[in-house]
């Protein structure tokens, strides 16, 4: 019944009026916990403990009332305690009335846990408790194992594996108030970095200024400038065995900031500007054997010219946006890419919310990390 692995069970109030918390201490042959206070095991704070030591968390019946308190980050029970300690996936198996699911607050907060990352085992048509017929139904008991042993796959998928990320634009001063900078939101690079994270990596994340908050059981490093992004990616860079380049790096920044505010005392004001490093080119020379992913941020010709990138900087994988398409590149939720293989394959991708894109991104990656592996053992 467990498929090799131990499972542990926290329950609502509500729950226990359904099944007694004895019933599942029996099949599982663990304690159930149900009171944020429970400490089953003595010296152990239970809500940290089953949060850190899970490897999925599945909730299954979800209520509407817990799908909104899960949105809220509420934690006033054993179960959204540990819902908000934890690293782990989250997976939600909802079940309730139909207008209850269809209710855009329901829905509304569907999207926000999904935006965090939390999938959903979507509920099916039927006949409820009630009598209603409709969208509701607790999806069957054969697709929620399904859904949790896929899961539990994927979160192994890059296990040991350590990723570097670059995400966001950088900010290159010209004088202390005003900086040369692109419209990078850093969704994309913090979607590779939260999709990287489920498949169990190791995750650095090296972010220009963004207004985001970083996913969860990622090592976050802040920059603002491409130099100092650079500075900070050689620094991880002996420990990582997948770089990938999803930051706006300013090509350009002011060749003599300015250390005090420039009055408004002329009609015209010239800046030169001098190259930034090449912070993907530097890291594919000293590339070793890493995985080195780039980006490629296209306005016409995009695919001659992220063939043209891959080749020129030696990557094993490049990932182009045409940035004019409506729901593509800076600063929109969605993305279309194209993901271009050292190889010559070309795989286009439809337009898909980022953390899609990053999802597919990732499994482009544990497909190359896998086939090379497979050339080594062969
Ligand atoms: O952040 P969002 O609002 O979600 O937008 C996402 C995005 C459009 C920024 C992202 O999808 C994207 O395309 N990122 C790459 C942007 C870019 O700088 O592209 P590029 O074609 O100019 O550069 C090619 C590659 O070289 C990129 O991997 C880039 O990170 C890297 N580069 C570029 C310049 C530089 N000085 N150093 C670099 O490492």
């Amino acid at each position: 019944m467990h498929a090799g692995h131990t499972v542990r069970v926290a329950m609502t109030h509500s729950a226990t009026r359904l099944i007694s918390p004895d019933t599942f201490a029996a099949l599982t042959g663990n304690p159930v916990v149900v009171d944020v206070f429970d400490e089953p095991e003595p010296g152990q704070i239970a809500h940290i403990r089953l949060a850190q030591e899970a490897d999925l968390i599945l909730i299954a019946p979800a209520t509407a009332h817990t799908l909104a308190r899960l949105a809220l980050g509420l934690a006033d029970d054993m179960l959204t305690t540990i819902a908000l300690a934890t690293h782990a996936p989250i997976l939600i198996a909802p079940a309730m009335n139909p207008a209850m699911w269809t209710h855009p607050a329901t829905q509304a907060h569907v999207q926000t846990l999904q935006a965090r990352g939390v999938e959903f085992i979507d509920p099916t048509y039927g006949i409820m408790a009630c009598g209603d017929e409709g969208w509701g139904k607790i999806a069957d008991t054969t697709v929620i194992v399904q859904a949790v042993q896929q899961c539990l796959q994927r979160t192994q998928d890059l296990r040991g594996v350590r990723m570097l990320i670059t995400a966001g634009p950088t900010y290159e001063p010209i004088d202390p108030v005003r900086f040369v900078g692109n419209r990078s939101s850093g969704k994309m690079g913090y979607a590779v970095a939260e999709a990287a994270r489920a498949h169990g990596a190791e995750v650095t994340l090296i972010t220009g200024p963004t207004a985001l908050t970083p996913p969860a059981g990622v090592k976050v490093v802040r920059v603002q400038t491409a130099q100092q992004m650079l500075e900070a990616v050689q620094e991880a860079l002996d420990a990582c065995d997948v770089f990938i380049a999803t930051a706006a790096v300013a090509d350009y920044r002011p060749e003599r900031p300015l250390s005090s505010k420039r009055k408004r005392n002329s009609q015209h004001w010239t800046l030169r500007m001098v190259a930034n490093p090449d912070i993907l080119g530097t890291v594919a020379q000293r590339k070793g054997n890493r995985i080195v992913v780039g980006f490629a941020a296209e306005t016409d010709k995009a695919l001659q010219h992220a063939q043209e990138k891959l080749q020129r900087k030696n990557l094993d994988l490049i990932a182009v946006n045409d940035v004019l398409e409506p729901g593509s590149g800076f600063e929109v939720d969605t993305n279309r890419l194209t993901l271009i293989y050292a190889d010559g394959r070309i795989e286009p991708l439809p337009l898909m919310s980022k953390r899609e894109c990053g999802e597919r991104l990732i499994q482009a990656v544990v497909s190359l990390l896998h086939s090379r592996q497979t050339r080594r053992e062969a």
